[in-house]
C-alpha cells in the first residue's frame, strides 16, 4: 500500500510517500519540504494568511517531486492522507482540500491525521523504531505532553502544559533576546557558548507533584534579567550604578549589542532551565508508569542540551530513549503518511471514499 501523505497545519509544507506492507514497520520512499520561515521572518512570527497562500504555491510542486524521487505514478498511491488538525484553520484547508482533490480524481481513499499524531509515531521512521508501550515527551512550538503510549490510537495524557509550550518559551526568549523567529534554534546554537548557570532562572513547576509544565513565568524571569543586562550596560556606559528596580522602562532594546558572553550565557541559562523541567517530568513519567522506554518527539526534540541530559538520565536508569531522525523532528509530510499508515495497519480506521472534509484547529489528542 502506497500512502500519500501531506502536512500543512503551520508554516512547513511537507509531502512523503510512505510504503506498507502487512504488519511490517512503514517505510519511507521520498519526502520533500518547503519552509516558509523566510517569509514570516519580516513579521516575527507567522501570518495565518501568507502561510495558507504559500501552501497553496507549493504543495503540487512538491507532490510531483516525492512521486519522481520516489520513482512512482500518482496513480500508484492507494491512500491520500493530510493533516488534518491541529494548526491554522486556512492552512490545514489548503492540505484538506488538495488531498480530497486528488484522492477524487484519482477515485482512491482519503484519511485525516491529527498533527501531533504524527509527531508521536515519528520516531518508527528512524533506523532505532521503539516499541510499545512507551512513555511520550511531545514538545513542539505549541504543545508540551507527556503521555502513556500503549499502541497506535492508545494515547492517555499524563501531564501538559498549563500556559506557554516549550517551543514557545524558547521563541519567546529568543524574541526578547533579539534572535528573531523562530528563535529556538538560534537561542540553542548561542546557548553552546555559554554557562548554563551564570543565572538564576526559575524551574517551574518542578516540584509540583504532577506532570503539568508551565513555561509563561520563566519567559517573564528571562525578560527580567534581559532588562537588567541592558540597564546595568547602559548605567556602566554612563559611569553610573545600576537601577535597582524597574530597569530600563521595559524594554530589552540594546541587548544585541551586549557583549557576546553574556548573551550566550542568558541563552544557556534559559536553555538549562526548560530542559531541566523537560527530563525531571519525563523521568517521574518513567518512574510513575513503570515503563522502560521513552520516545522524544516535536520540533524541541532536536534541541541537543536536551538529548544530552535525556540520554543520561535514561542510561542511568536503564531506559532506551528513542528520538525522531532530527530532520524529521519539526513539521514534515513524513510523519503524516506514517501516522496513516500505522492507523490503517492497526485497523484502528479505514481511510474513506467521502471527499467532504472539515478540520480541526482545536484537537486534543487524547480525544482520538
Ligand atoms: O514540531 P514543530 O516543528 O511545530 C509545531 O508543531 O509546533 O516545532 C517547532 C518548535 C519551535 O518552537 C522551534 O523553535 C522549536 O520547535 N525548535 C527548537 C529546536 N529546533 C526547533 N527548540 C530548541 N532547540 C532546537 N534545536
Ligand atoms: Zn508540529
Amino acid at each position: 500500500m502506497l500512502v500519500l501523505g501531506i502536512e500543512s497545519s503551520c508554516d512547513e509544507t511537507g509531502v512523503a510517500l510512505v510504503q506498507c506492507e502487512g504488519q511490517a514497520i512503514p517505510t519511507l520512499l521520498s519526502h520533500a519540504l518547503y519552509s516558509q520561515i523566510e517569509m514570516h521572518q519580516a513579521f516575527g512570527g507567522v501570518v495565518p494568511e501568507l502561510a495558507s497562500r504559500d501552501h497553496i504555491r507549493r504543495v503540487l510542486p512538491l507532490t510531483q517531486e516525492v512521486l519522481s524521487t520516489g520513482d512512482r505514478l500518482l496513480a500508484q498511491v492507494d491512500v491520500v492522507a493530510y493533516t488534518r488538525g491541529p494548526g491554522l484553520a486556512g492552512a490545514l484547508l489548503v492540505g484538506a482540500g488538495v488531498a480530497c482533490a486528488l484522492g477524487a480524481a484519482l477515485d482512491k481513499p482519503v484519511l485525516g491525521v491529527h498533527h501531533l499524531e504524527g509527531h508521536l509515531l515519528s520516531p518508527f521512521l528512524s533506523v532505532d523504531p521503539p516499541e510499545f508501550p512507551f512513555v511520550a515527551l511531545l514538545v513542539s512550538g505549541g504543545h508540551t505532553q507527556l503521555m502513556r503510549v500503549d499502541g497506535v490510537g492508545r494515547y492517555a495524557l499524563l501531564g501538559e502544559t498549563i500556559d506557554d509550550a516549550a517551543g514557545e518559551a524558547f521563541d519567546k526568549s529568543a524574541k526578547l533576546m533579539g534572535l528573531g523567529y523562530p528563535g529556538g534554534p538560534a537561542l540553542a546554537r548561542m546557548a553552546e557558548q555559554g554557562d548554563p548557570a551564570a543565572y538564576k532562572l526559575p524551574r517551574p513547576l518542578l516540584n509540583s507533584g504532577n506532570l503539568d509544565f508551565s513555561f509563561a513565568g520563566l519567559k517573564t524571569a528571562v525578560l527580567v534579567q534581559a532588562q537588567r543586562m541592558v540597564a546595568a550596560d547602559l548605567a556602566m556606559a554612563a559611569g553610573e550604578e545600576p537601577p535597582k528596580s524597574q530597569p530600563n522602562g521595559g524594554s530589552t532594546a540594546g541587548f544585541d549589542a551586549l557583549p557576546m558572553v553574556q548573551r550566550c550565557n542568558l541563552a544557556a541559562s534559559t536553555q538549562a532551565a526548560i530542559v531541566d523541567v523537560l527530563v525531571k517530568k519525563s523521568m517521574t513519567a518513567l518512574n510513575e508508569t513503570g515503563l522502560q522506554r521513552l520516545v522524544v518527539a516535536g520540533g524541541v526534540g532536536a534541541n541537543r542540551a536536551l538529548r544530552e541530559q535525556l540520554n543520561l538520565n535514561c542510561a542511568k536508569q536503564g531506559v532506551r530513549v528513542h528520538y525522531p531522525e532530527l530532520h524529521l523532528c519539526t513539521d514534515n509530510g513524513a510523519m503524516i503518511a506514517m501516522a496513516a499508515a500505522m492507523r490503517l495497519q492497526s485497523g484502528l480506521q479505514d481511510a474513506v471514499m467521502a471527499y467532504a472534509f472539515d478540520v480541526k484547529p482545536r484537537w486534543p489528542l487524547d480525544g482520538l
